[in-house]
C-alpha cells in the first residue's frame, strides 16, 4: 500500500485529505460520513473574536460549474468554538486546523493567543483573502505588506508547535510576491486557494441573486486557476508546504494538486454533493498513486515539475 502519510508544517497527519474551510463548518455534519479521525484534519469554518451573523440570505448559489457564496463570515466567535466545536473534535480524536480571521492585525493576534496549547489543534490557517466582507477591507492578501503584517502577528503570538498556513487568494496579479511575503513573514505553509469574487443574476427578479450581490466562486471552475497557483508558488518556493484546493472532488483531481506541489489537499464544494467525499477521494488518490508506481504521496509531490 501507498504511504499516505504528510505533515502540516512539522505536525504529521496520516491522510493529506482535509477539509476545506467553511464547507464543513466545525466537523459535525459530515461525523456520520467521515471517519474524522482518518482524515488529515478538520478545517474549520474561519473564526472571529465575536460571533457574526454574516450576510443577508440567500448567500449560496449554484451555477453550472461552481458554487458561489456570499456567507460573510457567519459563526460562533472564539468562544463558541473555545467552549463547544473544539472539545467535541478533541474528544474523538480530531485534529482541528484552525481557520482565523480578523478586521485588524491584533484580531489575528488574539486569535492565535487564545488557540494556544488548545488540545486537539493542529495549527492555524490565518485567512487573509475572504472576498465576501464589506468595502473588502479585511482581504489582506492583495498587498504583500499587508499580508505579511498579518502573518508576522500570528507567528509571535501562536503556539510554537502549531504551524501557521497563510490561506491566500487567486485575485492578484503575482501570487508568488504574496507567498514569498508570508513565508518571510513567518508562514510555515501556504492555503491556496480562496474563492474568486463572482456574480450570479436572477433572470426571474433580473436582480443579484445572493444577498451580499457578488459572491466567492468556489468549485470545478476554479480548479484549473487553483491548480496554476500552486504550480507557481511550488516552481518558485519549493521547500514551503502547500495546501491545495479549488475544485477538488475525485482522486485525480487530487492527483493533479500533488504534482503540481501540494503536499495536502482540502475538498469543500464537493461534500455538498457527497458527504462521504474525504474517505472516497484518499482512496482514490491512494490507487492512483500506487498505478503510478509511487510508493509514497510524498514521492509525488511536485512531480510534474521534474
Ligand atoms: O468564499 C468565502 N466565503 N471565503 C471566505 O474566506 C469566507 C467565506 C464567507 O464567510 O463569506
Amino acid at each position: 500500500a501507498v504511504d499516505m502519510s504528510t505533515a502540516l508544517g512539522a505536525v504529521p497527519i496520516p491522510s493529506p485529505v482535509l477539509t476545506a474551510s467553511g464547507c464543513s463548518a466545525f466537523g459535525r455534519e459530515l461525523e456520520p460520513f467521515v471517519d474524522l479521525t482518518a482524515i488529515g484534519a478538520v478545517v474549520t469554518k474561519s473564526v472571529q473574536l465575536r460571533p457574526r451573523s454574516g450576510r443577508p440570505t440567500p448567500r449560496m448559489a449554484e451555477t453550472p460549474s461552481g458554487m458561489l457564496n456570499s456567507i460573510g463570515l457567519q459563526g460562533p466567535g472564539i468562544d463558541g468554538l473555545l467552549d463547544g466545536e473544539l472539545p467535541w473534535l478533541a474528544e474523538r480524536g480530531a485534529r482541528a486546523f484552525v481557520s482565523i480571521a480578523g478586521v485588524r492585525v491584533e484580531d489575528f493576534a488574539e486569535l492565535a493567543t487564545r488557540l494556544r496549547g488548545v488540545p486537539g489543534v493542529a495549527g492555524l490557517e490565518v485567512n487573509i483573502s475572504c472576498p465576501n466582507v464589506e468595502s473588502r477591507g479585511e482581504v489582506f492578501a492583495c498587498d504583500p505588506v499587508a499580508a505579511s503584517d498579518v502573518v508576522a502577528a500570528v507567528r509571535a503570538a501562536a503556539d510554537p508547535a502549531q504551524p501557521i498556513y497563510a490561506k491566500l487568494s487567486p485575485d492578484v496579479t503575482d501570487i508568488v510576491s504574496v507567498a514569498r511575503a508570508v513565508v518571510d513573514a513567518g508562514a510555515d505553509g501556504l492555503s491556496m486557494i480562496n474563492t474568486l469574487l463572482g456574480l450570479v443574476i436572477d433572470p426571474d427578479t433580473m436582480k443579484p441573486l445572493l444577498g451580499g450581490i457578488t459572491g466567492g466562486l468556489s468549485g470545478p471552475a476554479i480548479r484549473p486557476v487553483a491548480l496554476r497557483c500552486v504550480w507557481q508558488v511550488h516552481a518558485a518556493l519549493p521547500e514551503v508546504p502547500i495546501l491545495g484546493m479549488g475544485g477538488i472532488r475525485s482522486g485525480l483531481d487530487a492527483l493533479q494538486f500533488v504534482l503540481a506541489g501540494a503536499s495536502a489537499v482540502s475538498v469543500g464544494t464537493a461534500v455538498f454533493n457527497d458527504p462521504s467525499a474525504l474517505g472516497r477521494i484518499h482512496a482514490e488518490l491512494a490507487a492512483a498513486l500506487e498505478t503510478r508506481g509511487f510508493a509514497s504521496l510524498r514521492e509525488a509531490v511536485g512531480y510534474a515539475h521534474r
